[in-house]
C-alpha cells in the first residue's frame, strides 16, 4: 500500500512516527539509495528486499517480517519474559518494535528452530491444529528408547490432567546413537515432547527443534543467529516434514 515515508519507517520498526519524521528531516534516511528528507513523500509499494538506509545502516524492507532464529537455551519465548532474557534480546530492536510474535513457543531449555513473525495470517496458519503442520525434534535421552516405548508414542500416551492422548507422527532413533531420538509432532501442547517421553518412562536431557514442515533448521545458522525467510522457505513450512 502506498504510504508516507515516515509511516513506512515506523512500520519497519525504526521508532515512533515522530522519531521517524525527525530521522527523515535530518537527512539520515534513504530509500533504494536515494536520500529523502520529506517525511510525507508517498512511497509506492516497495518490493521486499528494497534497501532502506538509516544512519548508514542498510535494512531490507519487508512488508511482513518472517524470520528463523536458532534459539539457544536460557531464553524465554515471550515479549515480557519473567525469569530469563527473552528471545527478542537476540534480535535487532526493529523486531521488538514491530511486535514480532513467536510461532509456537519453545521451553527455556529447548534450542533450535524458532520462527517469529508479524504476519497474523501466517501465524494462525502455522499454529492452527487443523493445519497439522509437523514439528520435528531431536531429543537426547538418558538411555536408548525401547521398541515398546516407541510403539506407545506412536499409538498415543495420556498426559497428566489431559483426556485426549498425545500421539507422535514419527519416532525414529538416530542410526549412530541410540540415545538420540527424532520425534515428529503435529500439535504443540505444553512441554509436549518432555511429557510424552516421561509418560513412557524416559528422561529428555536436551531437546532441539530441527524442522517445521519441510523447512529444516539451516545447518549454517549458529545458536543465537537469525535470518529472513523467503517465499521458497515459506512454501517448505507448509509441506510435510521429510
Ligand atoms: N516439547 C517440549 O517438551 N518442549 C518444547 O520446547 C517443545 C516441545
Amino acid at each position: 500500500m502506498p504510504q508516507p515515508l515516515e509511516r513506512l519507517l515506523q512500520q519497519q520498526g525504526f521508532g515512533t512516527r515522530r522519531e521517524c519524521r525527525r530521522l527523515i528531516r535530518e537527512g539520515r534516511c534513504a530509500v533504494a539509495g536515494a536520500v529523502c528528507a520529506d517525511p510525507f513523500q508517498i512511497i509506492e509499494d516497495l518490493p521486499d528486499g528494497t534497501e532502506l538506509t538509516v544512519d548508514g545502516a542498510v535494512w531490507p524492507y519487508h512488508a511482513k517480517a518472517v524470520i528463523a532464529l536458532n534459539k539457544p537455551a536460557g531464553y524465554e519465548c515471550s515479549r515480557n519474559p519473567k525469569h530469563h532474557p527473552g528471545v527478542h534480546a537476540l534480535l535487532p530492536l526493529q523486531f521488538s518494535r514491530r511486535a514480532l510474535e513467536c510461532v509456537g513457543r519453545l521451553d527455556v531449555e529447548t534450542t533450535g528452530l524458532l520462527l517469529l513473525t508479524d504476519d497474523g495470517t501466517l501465524l494462525h496458519q502455522l499454529i492452527s491444529p487443523r493445519k497439522n503442520i509437523s514439528k520435528r525434534y531431536r531429543a537426547q535421552l538418558s538411555e536408548p528408547l525401547t521398541e515398546a516405548a516407541r510403539q506407545k508414542l506412536l499409538t498415543g500416551v495420556l498426559l497428566k490432567n489431559e483426556v485426549k492422548p498425545a500421539v507422535a507422527k514419527a519416532v525414529a532413533p538416530d542410526e549412530r546413537d541410540a540415545k538420540i531420538l527424532y520425534l515428529t509432532l503435529t500439535e504443540g501442547r505444553y512441554h509436549q515432547v518432555r511429557r510424552m517421553l516421561a509418560a513412557v518412562g524416559f528422561h529428555v536431557e536436551a531437546l532441539c527443534r530441527v524442522a517445521i514442515g519441510a523447512y529444516g533448521l539451516p545447518p549454517d545458522l549458529r545458536e543465537g543467529q537469525w535470518r529472513w525467510l523467503d517465499a521458497t522457505d515459506l512454501n517448505l513450512l507448509m509441506r510435510e516434514t521429510p
